[in-house]
């Protein structure tokens, strides 16, 4: 059964739903014009990657560091500037590797260190850089760590109740999960029972409560040592920055997210010092709280957490979308979201906005859509201030598979998850594996698309975006630095970059149009266009349809 986004929550943010800055549509919000350690950040593009499903090199089925440097060139070939990829370190697997056992070593199914660092090395030598999985907030339950903490009832470094702190008819408080033993009592997970939470202390104390401890107990300052030196592990062997897990939720009952800001701050105060161009990106879900508060590059606007605990995602792929086929959505919520966020973050990181991940966000081609739906999206993301963040697969419009068998505790996540489609050879080319002993079955789909078959077609969703990508990076008024200024944010969704470029993309089925307010339409260079009409200053953009047009050329 597909897990409900409700029951996958990272906390909600300090910014709570209705974000609206006020009626008007014209907006022109100021450059962001990161500057310093996070500059290279700007102008890149960022590749999610799940080592499990990207390339398997060695037959196993599964894929691993060296399949994904047999297919760097592809990512280069693409545009992007920068991979993350997802946990790759020592495992017990009950949450595909975000139960980790051992943050500084690589689970030998993806590799060894060597691989690393050839991964790295290789990446570098494309202009690509590599960021990691940073899962501070919880370990494995067979981490070392826990294992310790489990044998000394002084040990800190998880959140303990003792048997005298608990309820006497043997409940356990939310969240707790009696203790394996030796040690008496229970301890506090973060996510699934495997994954008890590292203790980063409680923003406030509660005498109900009195396992609490407060954010400079001993375990606390103890674990934000030991998480520096995890990021050191992996920053001396050329990784570029991480994305941290569940950012947001490190310190407990903090419901302005104030302490648990302070603690990524010193963090990133300690990579300035160290390691001054490595990032930190945020699974957070709150740009507007994550970046300015907290100090991170950048953060992701989420299927969960932040404004409307993840509407502003949900309305642009998911719930009524905005990108939906019967034209009944709005991009209002998205823009001023956008808006408000980039008016706090001013020159300080970045906003993203994934199409999809390894998560509950699925696949935008999923099910519901049709692939002549997804340029328009792609014009849209690609155009927008933001840093554009591509979930493997994306780029040929992958299914979302649904009925597949639950995998390493993906509790229905797995149908986003699915190995990625090279060629027409056996799986597609990801692994000379029987089919069946494949991570996750694929695509049955006979006509499923493929990288090879969409690299010779020029028409191809793949061929699209790496033109846009070009274009973005030939024109840094499409980049994240330029202004945005829209003129409509519902059908077509119309903004004009850097006082240069006209986009207008209309996601729906029927056509629909705008005046736009600007003299230079009727004289407009289209640079991508789908076939929208110009008559005067109108636009008419057809079904499912787009534009980008050059108003100085
Ligand atoms: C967020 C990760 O994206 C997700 O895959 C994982 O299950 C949870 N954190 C718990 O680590």
């Amino acid at each position: 059964m597909p897990i409900s986004r409700r029951s996958f929550v990272l906390g909600t943010g300090a910014a709570a739903a209705g974000l609206a800055l006020g009626p008007g549509l014209l907006r022109a919000p100021r450059a962001a014009a990161a500057g310093g350690k996070a500059s290279w950040l700007a102008d890149t593009v960022l590749y999610q990657l799940y080592p499990q499903s990207f390339a398997d090199s060695d037959g196993s089925g599964i894929g691993d560091l060296r399949g994904i440097v047999d297919h760097l060139d592809h990512l280069q070939w693409l545009g992007v500037g920068a991979i993350w990829v997802n946990p790759i370190f020592p495992s017990p697997l009950t949450d595909a590797g975000y139960d980790i056992a051992d943050y500084t070593g690589v689970n030998e199914r993806y590799g060894t260190q060597d691989d690393v660092a050839l991964l790295v090395e290789e990446s570098r030598k494309r202009g690509m850089r590599v960021l990691f999985d940073l899962v501070a907030g919880h370990t494995s339950d067979q981490h070392p760590w826990f294992e310790q903490s489990c044998q000394d009832d002084r040990d800190s470094r998880y959140i303990w109740a003792s048997p005298d702190q608990l309820p006497d008819d043997g409940t356990l408080p939310d969240s707790f999960v009696k203790s394996p033993g030796p040690r008496q009592g229970a301890f506090y997970k973060n996510y699934y029972e495997t994954q008890p939470a590292i203790n980063y202390g409680y923003a406030r104390m509660n005498p109900d409560e009195p396992w609490r401890q407060p954010v400079d107990a001993d375990g606390p300052r103890q674990n934000r040592e030991a998480i520096k030196q995890v990021m050191d592990h992996w920053l001396q062997l050329g990784v570029s920055g991480f994305r941290c897990d569940m950012a947001g939720t490190l310190v407990k009952d903090d419901p302005d997210k104030a302490e648990t800001a302070k603690l990524w701050a010193e963090m990133h105060q300690w990579l300035d010092t160290h390691h001054p161009d490595a990032v930190l990106i945020s699974e957070w879900g709150d740009p507007a709280v994550a970046v300015p508060q907290a100090r991170f590059d950048a953060d992701f606007f989420l299927q969960v957490s932040g404004p409307g605990d993840g509407a502003v995602w949900r309305s642009m792929w998911d719930e009524n979308p905005y990108f939906g086929a019967d034209g009944t959505g709005s991009a209002k919520t998205f823009v001023d979201a956008f808006n408000d966020a980039r008016e706090k973050i001013g020159e300080g990181g970045h906003i993203m906005l994934p199409t999809a991940n390894h998560d509950t966000a699925n696949r935008l081609n999923n099910g519901k859509r049709t692939p002549e739906e997804l340029p328009a999206a792609y014009a849209f993301l690609l155009t927008w201030p933001l840093v554009p963040a591509l979930y493997y697969g994306e780029e040929i419009g992958m299914k979302m598979i649904e009925g597949l068998p639950d995998v390493e505790g993906s509790d229905g996540r797995q149908r986003n998850r699915t190995p990625m489609q090279w060629d027409s050879g056996p799986n597609a080319g990801f692994s000379s594996a029987p089919a069946d002993k494949l991570y996750i079955p694929q695509d049955p789909d006979p006509n499923r698309p493929t990288v090879e078959q969409q690299r010779g077609d020029d028409k191809s969703l793949l061929n699209f975006i790496r033109r846009l990508l070009q274009l973005r990076k030939d024109n840094p008024e499409l980049g994240t630095q330029a202004d945005v200024r829209v003129f409509g944010d519902g059908y077509p969704l119309t903004y004009l970059r850097g006082d240069r470029f006209l986009v207008a993309v209309n996601p729906r089925r029927d056509e629909a149009s705008i005046d736009v307010p600007d003299s230079r339409v009727p004289n407009g260079k289209p640079v991508e266009d789908s076939g929208v009409r110009i008559d005067g200053q109108k636009l008419t953009v057809p079904g499912f349809g787009y534009g980008v047009f050059d108003l100085k050329s």
